[in-house]
């Protein structure tokens, strides 16, 4: 199943945008066993330069992060384990300089959770193994607190599902099961004045 966090915390379907596979591949008469991250990034990039919207954008690439997972049998072992003590580690598939896209691998121990935070840029996380809670925030501003956030809900994403987020969902992740989990993760270009860690006891959003 695949989904879309939206910039209030709501989870919703993500209905995807079927495109057709590059005429390269084709005519190279690869089947879909040869879909290589290569061949990933240059898709990526066409769908970058075909859509503006980041829904639309989320939606179109879903499909192509499902075909890489099912035809890509290295993304099961990622090469560094999660540190123990942050819990986490990632591993950076693609990050180049001025194109905007970052590719990850990422892994979380059991039990870990990350800082309330949203990332100010589309992003496609696709679980790989294992499951992640989704704790999903909006936010609730007054005129106190302009920076006051109010829990949403609570989305568990499992393997093989595909959740999207717009650049401003804000949510928390905490890893389950007893396992480490893996995700390979997707995110565009980061607006860092607009990236925030929220704290929601004392009613603070954070630049990190
Ligand atoms: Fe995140």
């Amino acid at each position: 199943m695949n989904w879309i966090v939206t910039s209030t915390g709501s989870c919703e379907n993500l209905h995807e945008i079927q495109l057709e596979r590059p005429t390269i591949a084709r005519s190279l008469g690869e089947s879909a066993e040869s879909y290589r991250l290569y061949r990933f990034l240059t898709d990526l990039e066409d769908i970058l330069l075909k859509f503006s919207c980041d829904r639309d954008r989320i939606a179109a690439i879903s499909p192509l992060m499902r075909l890489l997972l099912t035809d890509s049998y290295w993304l099961q072992v990622p090469e560094e384990a999660a540190d123990p003590e942050l819990g986490w580690a990632v591993q950076t598939l693609y990050d180049e300089p001025f194109f905007d896209l970052t590719v990850q691998l990422v892994t979380w121990l059991p039990g870990t959770k990350s800082e309330i935070h949203n990332h100010a840029t589309w992003g496609v996380i696709a679980m790989i193994s294992g499951s992640e809670k989704n704790t999903l925030w909006q936010r609730s501003p007054t005129l106190e607190y302009p920076d006051r956030i109010i829990s949403v809900g609570e989305k568990v994403i499992s393997d093989g599902e595909i959740i999207g987020f717009l650049p401003e969902a804000i949510h928390q992740i905490e890893a389950l099961g007893d396992r480490p989990t893996i995700s390979l993760n997707l995110y565009g270009k980061t607006d860092y004045d607009a990236r925030f860690e929220f704290d929601p006891i004392n009613h603070t959003a954070v630049i990190y």
